[in-house]
C-alpha cells in the first residue's frame, strides 16, 4: 500500500470542500428539486448528488488508489464496504433538510480512514464558512483556530444535541421521543437539534454543547466529525458502551466520558441494521 502523506490530503480536502461548498452556496437560496429517499423525511436534491459526483471524481482523479463509501453513491447502489485500503467517507451535504429550508447549518463531510481508523475529518459548514479540521494526534482546529471540549462533568448543566433522524414509523418515534424526555427530565438545560449530525458533533468539539446522541446516523454522518470532537480531547462511543463502532448507525459524542456514559445510561436502544 503506497504511504499517505494525511497534510496533503488535508489541503486537498480542504480546498476539495470549498470548491463544492461554493456550489452549494449557489444553489441554497434557489428553488430545489425535491426526491424523497427512504420516506417523507428522506430528503435528497440534485445538489446533494452533482456535489457527490463532484467529490468522487476529484478523488478518483488525484487519488486513483484510493476507495470510496458516499452517501448518494451507496443510495444509488454502491455497496457500504470499509477495508483496510485509504478509504474516503463522504457526506457531500449533511443537513439537507436544512438545506432545502434554507436554515443555515448545512455541511460538506470528508472523512478519511486507513486500516478501518479514521485518521482525518473535514466538516465544511457552507453557509456560515467554517472549516472543522482534524488530523489524528495533531489536534482539531475551526478556521485555523483550536478547538477544546467544555470541562463540564456534570450532565444537569448539559446542553444536548439530538435528532428526531428521518425515520417516522411510530416505534421508532416512540422511542426517539422517550429517549428524549428521559434526557430532558434527568434534567439536562436543554436538547437542542441542528438538522447536521456532523455539525452537533463539533458544536462538542468546539465547546457549545456537551454532548450529542442519535440513532439511526450513517457512517458518512459521523465519520469526519467524530474524529474532530476526538482531536478536541472529547471522547465517541458506541450506545452501548465501548468504543463507537463506525459502522454502527449510533454515537454517543460528549465532552468526557462521565457525560457520554450518563447519557448512554438514559437511552433505550433503537435497532438499525449496519452499514
Ligand atoms: C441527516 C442529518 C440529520 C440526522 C439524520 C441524517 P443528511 O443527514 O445529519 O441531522 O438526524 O439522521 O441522516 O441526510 O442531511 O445527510
Ligand atoms: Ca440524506
Ligand atoms: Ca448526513
Ligand atoms: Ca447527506
Amino acid at each position: 500500500m503506497a504511504a499517505v502523506n494525511l497534510e496533503e490530503i488535508l489541503t486537498f480536502g480542504t480546498g476539495l470542500a470549498r470548491t463544492v461548498g461554493s456550489v452549494i452556496l449557489d444553489a441554497f437560496k434557489q428553488p430545489k428539486n425535491i426526491q424523497h429517499k427512504m420516506g417523507c423525511a428522506d430528503l435528497v436534491t440534485e445538489t446533494d448528488q452533482q456535489v457527490e459526483e463532484m467529490i468522487i471524481k476529484a478523488i478518483k482523479e488525484t487519488y486513483p488508489s484510493h476507495k470510496f463509501i458516499g452517501e448518494e453513491s451507496v443510495a444509488g447502489g454502491l455497496k457500504c464496504n470499509l477495508t483496510d485500503d485509504p478509504t474516503w467517507i463522504v457526506d457531500p451535504i449533511d443537513g439537507t433538510t436544512n438545506f432545502v429550508h434554507r436554515y443555515p447549518y448545512v455541511a460538506v463531510c470528508l472523512g478519511f480512514c486507513v486500516n478501518k481508523t479514521v485518521k482525518l475529518g473535514i466538516v465544511y459548514n457552507v453557509p456560515n464558512d467554517e472549516m472543522f479540521t482534524a488530523i489524528r494526534g495533531q489536534g482539531a482546529f475551526s478556521n485555523g483556530k483550536k478547538l477544546a471540549v467544555s470541562s463540564e462533568s456534570d450532565l444537569s448543566k448539559s446542553l444536548i444535541m439530538a435528532e428526531f433522524g428521518s425515520a417516522r414509523d411510530p416505534a421508532t418515534v416512540e422511542t426517539v421521543l422517550k429517549n428524549m424526555s428521559s434526557v430532558v427530565l434527568n434534567p439536562v438545560h436543554s436538547i437542542h437539534c441542528m438538522g447536521s449530525a456532523a455539525l452537533n458533533i463539533c458544536a462538542v468539539a468546539s465547546a457549545q454543547a456537551e454532548a450529542y446522541y442519535e440513532f439511526g446516523i450513517h457512517c458518512w454522518d459521523y465519520c469526519a466529525a467524530s474524529i474532530i470532537l476526538e482531536e478536541a480531547g472529547g471522547v465517541t462511543i458506541d450506545t452501548e458502551g465501548g468504543p463507537m463502532d463506525l459502522m454502527a448507525r449510533r454515537i454517543v459524542a460528549a465532552c468526557n466520558l462521565t457525560i457520554a456514559e450518563g447519557l448512554r445510561k438514559k437511552l433505550v436502544p433503537i435497532h438499525f441494521p449496519r452499514d
